[in-house]
């Protein structure tokens, strides 16, 4: 239940700030061979019902680097929605892998075609309208533009001209290539997930590798967990910004070459499936673009933090909680203990998490029954889960090799492991040996759902973590078991991450040694560079070459389905690796991260990006999950990490411990920076809903609210949660004031809304940031305070925000009579008139909760409230009107003269 709110919104709220300038630049060649002439449309015709183009291609002249081309190709063009355009090439002859259809639903491309002809037509150049983007196409080379039909601008452009770098259309067995032309000045977001150095718009010349891979957060601009082929396009043309998103569905590793002026894709497998979303705004970009790939995942309240519980609100009276993680709790006790000190130092703690140390040897569903007895386990879950405490604990893909474990003995009863060469693959992490099962296969799927019920019984877990799921591998190649000689060591020594199977390189097939080799981990290691062999299969023979980086993907759609059939609540699901969708599935982390100040600084700008893809539940480990955080570090880290959407300390089980209650300085921090997240989670909350009905990010780039303010267009030091409220963190050590850019409009303080800043024009601003911030705690229990703030002092002014309610934890999210409640509020400022109103969808969910709101606060008013004898502060404008009792759940409307 979310029982108090602190709305925010006039020409925006703002509180602490800071600045960082990365100076960091890793430049490569973009250079591109030509190696294709490209393909001449030899056919072109309405598809059958006429709702689709569908065309037929011949190459130009084949040219046999990276293996021949592909000779004829079809084409289907269709405006799926009326701001969302389809354009799939792909082989005429036969059928190419693509992303499933049953893991990421959407339509079905027709059979149908054209009659193709002779190739020697000279077909003149078309185009096929929709609603909002326009298709054209040029025959001969075959290139294709989309436009945006309200402003004229063109969008994507594959036509290649004579001087530009890259090819025309490539299309062979294992490379297609495709470029789009892009105009000066084009600010690109997106193509992750990537540590990037630079900031959240992408650099020219920086690479762009997508394949998922465990390599560590730490390496810059390499390939990372998750693929998202997918960016945003924000232009300013004329002082009109619009932008528009671009989505090539495609799961084969690849590279993608940002020039500036133009991008480059560069795939090595499946087909060019491209979505254009005609935008024009960020938040429609994303609207449109998860109405596609699957909305954001439904979170429960408690994964933003607190739940309600009456024996712990004199600690939520200090402030709001955490997730605390650690790898290497060695036992139930040093849990217990982490808990205990939470509450003595007054930082109430929502979710405690275990690593893989509860395992009976790194086994998945197992307990150790010395350090974590089930009957002791099961005893702390009680008393924590009465005072409203979650716990959530990690899997890994890999089963071990064990005849004597069940789930291993079940697993290979039901067939569910990736097979090479007939047999299960071996591979080695955590636990030794293991196989990895195979979520592609519905088998699979079924007995993965059966061990999540199964382990639910031994340990009642609120939610799952899945790790490694890229999927990560300490050994490369074809493998056998270790030897009685040379055993693999136990789990949890100094290097259990050195392979000790026994193997050999693949180099066999194609598959192993691709004719173009993608820039894998920054250095075209092999495809199989500890992972699974390329040329390993999945069930109906799926090679792991094409589905790869769909692994962790189909692992959380599996690990959803298990937890859904539980408890008949929302599930709870951390994942590592992700691809196009998983945001309707999970929340992520950014993985393994430093602490240092560096990468406290980028995990600003992978939260932003994961924003843009459809995966808002997102945050990094709050002080760094390796070596050892000073402790200036992590008191700025809390202040960041308590903003993060999903906010959760975690660190290597080799570096000191860090638990935020271990200096006083940071639990000082803690205590201040969460007292404000938790006077903002029914807005947190209410930022999820919207981002699970209509794709918006709940941490935002600065220009989502203020697209014409073109300097905050790389902004990567400050974020937005929602539309207006700007978080600007120190970054910087040493630092005891930022320099923070504030767009136009009056700005209030959070901590103190007394407090403004006026950016008439958009300006830096430097403020005060001492090393902790005192703060003024609510609890949550407490009625509503809606908080309504116009520009200081003007004489009109509108300001608008909402609310949404529900159980907290009912599998769906969505307004339902007598689940859930939506207040939007109102207010107009005109003539020293202040009207407040309010507009309810499905009330009676409020009204059965009796929520209250029971004070208004008026930011920014001149000359409003006289009536009321109250007083007006000079600084703020500021009118509080107290003593009210307004029920949520109906429409209100007051008026001030
Ligand atoms: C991986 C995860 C990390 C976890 C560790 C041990 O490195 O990214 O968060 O602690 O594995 O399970």
């Amino acid at each position: 239940m979310s029982l108090s709110l602190s709305l925010l919104r006039a020409n925006l709220g703002a509180w602490v700030v800071s600045l960082l300038i990365l100076a960091s630049w890793f430049g490569v060649s973009g250079s591109t061979q030509k190696i294709g002439r490209g393909y001449r449309l030899v056919a072109i015709g309405r598809s059958p019902g006429g709702e689709g183009l569908a065309g037929v291609l011949q190459v130009k002249q084949s040219t046999g680097k990276y293996g021949p081309d592909i000779r004829q190709l079809k084409f289907f063009v269709r405006h799926e929605t009326e701001d969302r355009l389809r354009v799939y090439i792909t082989d005429d002859d036969q059928e190419r892998w693509e992303v499933p259809y049953d893991l990421l639903p959407r339509e079905r491309v027709p059979q149908t075609k054209p009659a193709s002809s002779s190739g020697s037509l000279n077909l003149p150049a078309g185009e096929f309208s929709g609603e909002k983007l326009v298709f054209t196409y040029k025959a001969d080379p075959f290139g294709f533009t989309v436009k945006r039909k309200s402003d004229g601008q063109i969008l994507f452009d594959t036509n290649a001209g004579a001087g530009d770098p890259y090819n025309s259309l490539v299309f062979k067995d294992q490379y297609l290539e495709i470029s789009t032309r892009l105009p000066g000045g084009a600010a690109i977001y997106g193509l992750g997930e990537n540590t990037q150095p630079g900031g959240i718009r992408l650099r020219p010349n920086d690479p762009y590798t997508l394949y998922t891979t465990d390599i560590s957060a730490i390496n810059l601009n390499m390939d990372l967990y998750g693929s998202h082929p997918f960016y945003m396009d924000l232009r300013n043309v004329n002082g009109e910004p619009s932008a528009h998103g671009v989505l090539l569905l495609n799961s084969n590793g690849m590279d993608v070459v940002y020039r500036g002026t133009s991008l480059t894709y560069k795939a090595i497998g499946g087909v060019l499936d491209f979505y254009f979303f005609s935008g024009p705004t960020p938040l429609g970009v994303v609207d449109q673009y998860t109405s596609l790939i699957g909305r954001p995942a439904p979170m429960p309240y408690w994964a933003f933090g607190l739940t309600l519980s009456p024996s712990w609100m004199d600690l939520l009276l200090s402030g709001n909680g955490i997730h605390q993680c650690r790898w290497g709790y060695q036992n139930i006790s040093v849990v217990e203990s982490v808990v205990e000190a939470y509450q003595k130092a007054r930082i109430p703690l929502d979710v405690i998490w275990n690593d893989d140390d509860h395992m009976d040897a790194a086994k998945d569903f197992t307990l150790d029954p010395v350090n974590y007895p089930r009957a002791k386990l099961l005893a702390f879950l009680e008393k924590i889960h009465a005072q409203g405490m979650k716990y959530i604990v990690l899997i890994d893909p890999g089963i071990a090799v064990n005849e004597s474990y069940g789930v291993f003995v079940r697993g290979m009863a039901a067939d569910v492991f990736i097979k090479y060469g007939g047999k299960p693959y071996l591979a080695q992490v955590w636990p030794g040996p293991v196989y990895f099962p195979d979520f592609l296969s519905p088998s699979g799927v079924s007995w993965w759902v059966d061990e999540i019920d199964r382990f639910h019984e031994l340990v009642p877990v609120d939610g799952l973590w899945i790790d490694m799921n890229e999927v990560s591998n300490f050994c490369t190649g074809q493998c056998e078991m270790p030897t009685a000689a040379h055993p693999c060591p136990v789990p949890n020594s100094d290097t259990p991450w050195i392979c000790c199977l026994v193997c050999k390189n693949i180099t066999e097939t194609r598959w192993d040694e691709p004719p173009y080799k993608i820039n894998a981990s920054g250095s075209q290691v092999p495809l199989g560079f500890k992972t699974i062999a390329t040329s390993a299969t999945h069930y109906g023979g799926v090679l792991e070459y094409n589905a790869h980086s769909l692994y962790g993907f189909s692992q959380a759609v599996a690990t959803r389905r298990a937890l859904q059939g539980l408890q008949g609540k929302r599930p709870f699901i951390l994942t590592r690796s992700t691809f196009v969708g998983s945001g309707a599935l999970a929340a992520h982390w950014t993985g393994d991260n430093k602490g240092t100040w560096e990468d406290l600084r980028y995990s600003i700008s992978t939260m932003l990006n994961f924003g843009i893809f459809g995966m808002p539940m997102v945050g990094s480990d709050i002080c760094g999950f390796y070596p050892a955080p000073t402790e200036e570090l992590c008191n700025r880290w809390i202040e960041l990490g308590a903003f993060y959407p999903f906010s959760r300390d975690h660190s290597n089980l080799h570096s000191p411990r860090q638990e935020l209650y271990l200096w006083d300085s940071v639990a000082a921090s803690a205590r201040n920076a969460l007292g404000l997240r938790y006077r903002l989670l029914p807005y947190l909350y209410t930022l999820s809903y919207e981002a699970h009905t209509t794709g918006a990010p709940i941490a935002r780039p600065l220009f989502f609210s203020f697209p014409n303010f073109t300097e905050a267009y790389g902004l990567s030091t400050q974020f937005l949660l929602g539309r207006g409220v700007m978080v600007s963190p120190v970054l910087e050590q040493g630092a005891t004031a930022v320099k923070a850019l504030f767009p136009p409009g009056t700005w209030y303080n959070l901590f103190d809304l007394r407090k403004t800043v006026s950016a008439e024009d958009g300006q830096y601003v430097t403020l005060d940031a001492p090393l902790n911030e005192i703060n003024v705690h609510e609890a949550r229990a407490t009625p509503f305070t809606l908080v309504v703030a116009f520009p200081l002092g003007a004489a009109v002014g509108e300001a608008s925000g909402g609310v949404f309610v529900d159980d907290d934890e009912r599998p769906e999210m969505k307004l339902e009579d007598g689940q859930s409640t939506y207040a939007t509020f109102y207010a107009t400022l005109q003539n020293g008139t202040v009207r407040v109103w309010s507009d309810v969808a499905h009330g009676s969910f409020a009204l059965q909760q009796e929520l209250i709101i029971e004070k208004v606060t008026l930011v920014g008013v001149s000359g409003a409230g006289r009536g009321l004898s109250i007083e007006l502060n000079p600084r703020s404008l500021m009118v509080e009107i107290g003593g009210l009792a307004l029920p949520l759940g109906k429409n209100f409307s007051l008026t001030w003269r």
